[in-house]
């Protein structure tokens, strides 16, 4: 068998055989295939698409290409929890927490920021010392004793996964279902946990872009968990606007450490609230979603849930007092506000542009070698709904470049005001399940 003719057999539109999809996946994971046939595979994917069948088959080929973590040893149910990637998305970083101070076993596999869209794990390493690569025992035992642990692929878990990620956030071919559907279920199948909940976003700062789109990939991705018995729901949830006000990993951090001491952003609490009483509904802890979201409020209230959020850093190297004293997180150099030049109401703010601008101030990367500056970003001052003077602050950029006068524009850019009052949409608008 061949590269180039299963390339050309995609190019051209055909199926893929499970042969062919499995002589891929394998030989990319231990190197036989080089980047550059393995890129023209995934655009040609993106370009073609797959079938139901040839998804299921590259999800499985993925999730065996390394070892496969068995949680069942581990008392309780354990959730899972993955969105499909947005703009100031520090969710896993409060309502991990908050499940798991409610009593569920969190497992979560994250990864790394992606395109225009931030990682837990980038966000994660912002706090000195932490270690996101845990042995599998490491794993496991951190669950039984503290109920969660966030970790990343190591090289025995996924290489498939973790190679094609990183080969796709560089190459255009991110913004595919089959590839994103295959990339987020076999990561979350060889974690092993028995329920999973998506936070599939759509949006301008979404790799999909429509609410249509978003429901196509949130239906395959709930199929292919189901058919692994896998209790697997979906949250199909806004990405028009950045979620909550910080973008950028150290900054994020400050906000998810705000938010579980009572002072988040409202979008975020109310994210945290609905995924973290699903989750907690899949854990069988709780009676209806009611009650859900009151023992999430409560773990919020009570600060169980930072306490929580410590114990993680803490079993996982993590410098704990830059948690719970956030001044000391290196800051920027420059920290350059954005004016309004007129005045209105916000009525939308580009989370794609938002997002890109925060990746050029330093916050993502643009090749797989680039390292990322941890203090970079930009937090906004105002959302969508919210009325602005002429010169008031729209939002401060932050970083440690010069000359970044065409990115302070575009995130000026990114605001569009309207004179009349703006309704401001629910960030949850399907459930799937
Ligand atoms: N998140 C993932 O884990 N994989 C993707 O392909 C996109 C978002």
């Amino acid at each position: 068998m061949r590269i180039v003719d299963i390339i050309e057999k995609k190019r051209d539109g055909g199926t893929l055989s499970e042969e062919e999809i499995r002589f891929f996946v394998g030989g990319y994971a231990k190197g036989e295939v080089p980047d550059y046939q393995a890129s023209a595979l995934c655009m040609a994917i993106l370009f073609r698409g797959m079938n139901k069948e040839e998804i299921a088959v590259m999800t499985d080929a993925m999730m065996h290409s390394g070892e496969t973590i068995d949680l069942s040893g581990i008392e309780g149910v354990k959730v899972d929890k993955h969105s499909t990637g947005g703009v100031g998305d520090k969710t896993s970083l409060v309502v991990g927490p908050l499940v798991s101070a409610c009593g569920a076993k969190v497992a979560k596999m994250s990864g790394r920021g992606l395109g225009h869209t931030g990682g837990t794990l980038d966000k994660m390493e912002s706090v000195p010392g932490t270690n996101i690569f845990e042995t599998d025992e490491a794993f496991k035992k951190q669950l039984n004793e503290i109920g969660i642990a966030i970790i990343g692929q190591t090289a025995d878990i996924n290489p498939a996964d973790k190679k094609l990620y990183a080969l796709r956030d560089v190459t255009g071919t991110v913004e595919s279902i089959p590839l994103i559907a295959s990339s987020i279920m076999s990561k979350k199948l060889a974690a092993g946990s028995d329920a999973i909940l998506l936070d599939v976003k759509f949006g301008s700062g979404a790799f999909m872009k429509t609410f249509e789109r978003a429901k196509e990939l949130a239906n395959e991705m709930v199929e292919i968990g189901d058919s692994l018995n896998r209790d697997t729901r979906a949250i199909i949830t806004d990405m028009d606007q950045p979620l909550g006000l910080a973008v950028g990993n150290s900054l994020e951090v400050i906000e998810a450490i705000n938010t579980l001491n009572g002072k988040g952003p409202k979008d975020l609490v109310e994210l945290a609230l609905e995924a973290g009483s699903i989750m907690l509904e899949q854990a069988h802890l709780v009676k209806d979603h009611e009650e859900g979201r009151k023992r999430i409020q409560k773990a919020i209230d009570d600060r169980s849930g930072f306490k929580k959020l410590c114990a993680l850093f803490e079993a996982q190297g993590g410098d704990v007092s830059y948690l719970k004293d956030p001044d000391k997180f290196e800051k920027a150099k420059f920290a350059i506000p954005v004016l309004a030049s007129n005045e209105g109401y916000v009525k939308r703010i580009d989370s794609m542009e938002i997002g890109v601008s925060a990746m050029k101030l330093g916050a993502g990367r643009a090749t797989m070698e680039d390292k990322i500056d941890m203090s970079a970003g930009i937090v906004l001052a105002k959302k969508v709904g919210d009325h602005v003077k002429k010169g008031e602050l729209l939002a401060t950029c932050y970083t440690n470049k010069y000359g970044v006068d065409s990115v302070i524009s575009d995130v000026h850019d990114a605001f569009s005001l309207s004179k009349e009052k703006v309704n401001v949409q629910p960030i949850v608008h399907a459930y799937i399940k």
